[in-house]
């Protein structure tokens, strides 16, 4: 199948079945603004979208605007933060909201400018970039990961097969709707193409799956036990 044929099916499927959750917009309308979807991003990294609802609401609610969270003190983010776990990610929060702060309050727009901040990584980089400004960023986390190892059937174990999966993710990408799409992918792995039982049935890109008849379970290919 076509790269465009993958993904008119996924971005057909995300506008009937996109999770509603706190830090979107519907499908197809204007994004949040940059600070709130940067904050739901370093937030969801390692964490569920049912634990990080409530720390959301309640991080907006105290620091509306980047440039209160960059005034906030430490240990209250840090109270704040208390129970979502990780955290060094609430000391790059806030390294990163002084940083924007200190250039006017407004973050960088491209996906390169974004890496540059403190304590964005690759992932956060590319997701603020896709979702928040519309750039054609390829963005991979553990879900899309299992998604395009089973789309493309890549033998290769993990770690090694990083690199192969990332390039594949790239052919897929898409320039319009760059957002819409990593959501999208990420929604498919959250609750269609999940590590343990599949449910194929009803996957949007089952048609087009490599992985599906050859035991998807086994994609992403788990390393060599030593
Ligand atoms: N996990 C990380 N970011 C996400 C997002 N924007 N939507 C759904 N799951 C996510």
């Amino acid at each position: 199948a076509s790269a465009e044929t993958v993904r008119s099916a996924l971005l057909a499927w995300y506008d009937d079945h996109a999770r509603r959750l706190p830090w979107r917009s519907p499908p197809g309308s204007p994004p949040p603004d940059p600070y709130r979807v940067w904050l739901s991003e370093v937030m969801l990294q390692q964490t569920t979208t049912a634990a990080v609802a409530p720390y959301y609401a309640k991080f907006l609610d105290r620091w509306p605007r980047i440039e209160d969270l960059a005034a906030a003190e430490d240990g209250d983010v840090m109270a704040a933060w208390a129970g979502l776990g990780y955290y060094a990610r609430a000391r790059n929060l806030l390294a990163c909201a002084r940083a924007v702060a200190a250039r006017g309050g407004a973050f960088p727009a491209t996906e390169a400018g974004l890496r540059a901040l403190p304590g964005l990584g690759t992932y956060t980089a590319a997701s603020v970039a896709a979702i928040a400004f519309g750039e054609a960023a390829t963005v991979v986390d553990a879900n899309v990961e299992r998604v395009v190892a089973r789309l493309f059937a890549i033998e290769e174990p993990l770690p090694a097969a990083r690199k192969a999966i990332r390039a594949a993710a790239e052919t897929l990408t898409p320039d319009e709707r760059p957002g819409d799409f990593a959501q999208a992918m990420m929604d498919l792995g959250a609750t269609i193409c999940t590590a343990r039982s599949p449910r194929c049935l009803l996957c949007p890109l089952a048609d087009y799956c490599r992985g599906r008849t050859q035991e998807p379970e086994r994609f992403p290919v788990k390393p060599a036990r030593k």
